[in-house]
């Protein structure tokens, strides 16, 4: 279960327990090369599988990475198709692997949109890997934050009907508990590629306390070292949780 970062605050490590990538620069690092976009998201694939092993190299316990957003919809139909012929051939292909490293595959996001066949071979990667504890990796597709808050939303209401009555009653957690990605710890290190400086409507909730990490690195060009000066930005940061230095400094003391 998730522990707010509002409500309590969590102890601070050097590894991030929980990093969230959005891999994004796809289109550009084929453009840059008079390649087409799609180009970029198959080489793409590579930098996922190489932020999976630096990931798993130092420690990290989840890994969460946006693929695919609620809004990706709007795309060309010819890459809104490649993207999810992509995301099916790389699932047949890179399950037992995962699933032989120890890594628990989980997609979260509303799957309903996705043709059947998607679903059912997500449906089979997580049950695969769900005795595995090594590295708890999460694709996010047809994910938005703000889908996310309004499903909690409607599951809490529909669990406990006499709220609408009480509404005073709702606590941050009763939401939090509902939330898609309700098993893991609130995100350590967001990390966004490809120059952007935004959210992009991903996990809106979670990131409340977050350190933010921007790199102009397009994402297949994402490698170990590149994911090392994230790791070493992330060690710099104080992270007080609304307390003072002072505090901090104090409290490391004892
Ligand atoms: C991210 O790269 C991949 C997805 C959104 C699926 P983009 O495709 O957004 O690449 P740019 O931002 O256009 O370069
Ligand atoms: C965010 O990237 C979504 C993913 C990486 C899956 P976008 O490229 O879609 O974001 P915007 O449109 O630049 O905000
Ligand atoms: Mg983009």
């Amino acid at each position: 279960m998730s522990v707010s970062s509002t409500q309590s605050i969590p102890d601070a490590t050097d590894t991030p327990r929980h990093v969230v990538i959005i891999m994004d620069g796809n289109g550009r690092w084929a453009t840059q090369r008079f390649l087409p976009r799609t180009a970029g998201h198959v080489r793409g694939v590579q930098a996922v599988r190489r932020a999976i092993e630096g990931c798993g190299r130092a420690g990290v316990k989840y890994l969460t990475l946006f693929a695919f957003s609620s809004e990706n919809w709007r795309r060309p139909q010819e890459e809104v198709s490649l993207l999810m012929r992509l995301f099916v051939q790389t699932l047949e292909k890179e399950v037992g692997k995962l699933a032989e490293q120890g890594v628990r595959l989980r997609v979260v996001g509303d799957l309903s949109a996705f043709e059947p066949r998607l679903q059912d071979l997500i449906k089979a990667a997580e049950a695969r890997t769900a005795h595995n504890d090594v590295l708890h990796l999460t694709i996010a597709a047809n994910y938005g934050g703000r889908w996310d808050i309004l499903q909690a939303t409607r599951q809490l209401l529909k669990d406990h009907p006499e709220l609408a009555q009480t509404p005073d009653a709702i606590t941050e957690s009763m939401l939090a508990e509902r939330l898609s990605m309700a098993w893991a710890p609130e995100p350590d290190l967001f990390i966004r590629t490809g120059g952007e400086q935004r959210v992009s409507n991903f996990l809106i909730w979670q990131l409340a306390y977050t350190e933010m990490y921007f790199t102009p690195t397009y994402w297949p060009d994402f490698d170990a070292d590149a994911l090392g000066l994230a790791f070493d930005w992330y060690r710099q940061r104080e992270r007080r949780f609304g307390r003072t230095s002072e505090q901090l400094a104090k409290k490391s003391k004892y």
